[in-house]
């Protein structure tokens, strides 16, 4: 019987471009997403339309927070393993609306996570750089303490608990994935870059937080798809317990010079600088140590911020129609 890789989550940014990767790989991919409205969904049904042209691509459409549903559709086939995206991101969304990140980050975790030890099958599930909140040394290693100081980061910190125990208790193999902030072509709406390139086009005033005195380990999407693959074809290195891995190009950038360069490209100007907010981490820097061992030698060194902010709104200029 016909295999598949379970991917949720595939009309998101990660996992639009996970699912790209693995299809041009010629694996079997069966994509899962509600497909809501947090942005636009013009973008996400951009992304499937893309996917459905592959004939090794299935979509369903399903909201995972639905456990009957998801476990009688899932169940219809059979899986090499399972990659899990599919989760409600943004740190400031999650001040106003934490019952969304209770129902699609928790619940929805707790669904997979026992569809995956219901039918033996091995998991990678995306974490996320915020669950180190506010620290002072850098960079971050994957063995460092976790403090999370919003209701996003406290999500996807109770996300690696929970695989934890799973590990523990019934034997799950499992793979976290911490991204840090990923930037690049088809990318979020709600995230720097894309926020300042569709202020331009609406000639709206572009907030900077904290005066842009605050850093980011800015990791352009192809880097992250790059990483993301090479650990997926070590699958069968990874025995039981819960494995967790940086997704980071390892360098930080100031908010600063981000602004300089878009400055440089869109001759935009209207920019605010604001103070923090305190849900917002200073810095963020994560050591990609780990993640690089799995690595062959001779890899593709990671792009420059700017090549990868040029490419970002060479990108968005060609769709500028998605964001009016
Ligand atoms: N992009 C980043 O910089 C970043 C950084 C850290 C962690 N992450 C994590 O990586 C993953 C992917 O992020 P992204 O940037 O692609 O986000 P995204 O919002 O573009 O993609 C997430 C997708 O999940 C879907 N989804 C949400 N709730 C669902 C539900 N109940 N059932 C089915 N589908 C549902 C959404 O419709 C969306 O298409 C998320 O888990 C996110 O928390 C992303």
């Amino acid at each position: 019987m016909k295999k598949y890789i379970l991917l949720t989550g595939c009309a998101g940014f990660i996992g639009f471009h996970l699912s790209e990767k693995l299809l041009k790989k010629n694996y079997n991919l069966i994509g899962v997403d509600s497909v809501n409205n947090y942005y636009n969904p013009k973008l996400k049904y951009r992304r499937l339309n893309i996917l459905k042209k592959k004939k090794n691509f299935k979509f369903l459409k399903i909201d995972l927070s639905d456990r009957k549903k998801t476990f009688k559709l899932l169940s219809k086939y059979n899986y090499k393993f399972v990659i899990h995206l599919a989760a409600q991101p943004g740190v400031r969304y999650s001040l106003k609306h934490p019952e969304t990140y209770v129902k699609n980050n928790i619940l929805v975790f707790s669904n997979i996570i026992d569809f995956i030890k219901e039918k033996k099958l091995k998991f990678f599930y995306a974490s996320s750089s915020s669950v180190y909140g506010d620290s002072k040394s850098f960079p971050k290693k994957e063995s460092d303490l976790l403090q999370p100081n919003n209701i996003y980061s406290l999500t996807k910190k109770n996300n690696e608990e929970t695989a934890n125990l799973y590990a523990k208790f019934y034997g799950i193999t499992a793979v976290g994935l911490r991204f840090f902030t990923v930037y690049g072509e088809y990318g979020r709406p709600d995230m720097f870059i894309l926020k300042f390139l569709q202020s331009v086009i609406h000639k709206k005033k572009i907030y900077v937080y904290n005066k842009g005195n605050h850093f980011r380990d800015f990791t352009y999407i192809n880097d992250t798809i790059e990483m993301t693959f090479n650990l997926i074809k070590n699958i069968n290195k990874f025995k039981k317990g819960n494995h967790i891995f940086n997704i980071c190009r390892g360098k930080s950038e100031s908010l600063r010079k981000i602004v300089s360069h878009l400055i440089l490209l869109t001759n935009y100007k209207k920019i605010i600088y604001t103070k923090s907010f305190n849900t917002e981490v200073y810095k963020t820097h994560g050591s990609n140590n780990k993640i690089n061992q799995y690595f062959k030698k001779g890899r593709n060194p990671f792009i420059d911020i700017k090549s990868g902010i040029n490419k970002t709104y060479k990108w968005f200029l060609e769709n500028q129609n998605l964001f009016k």
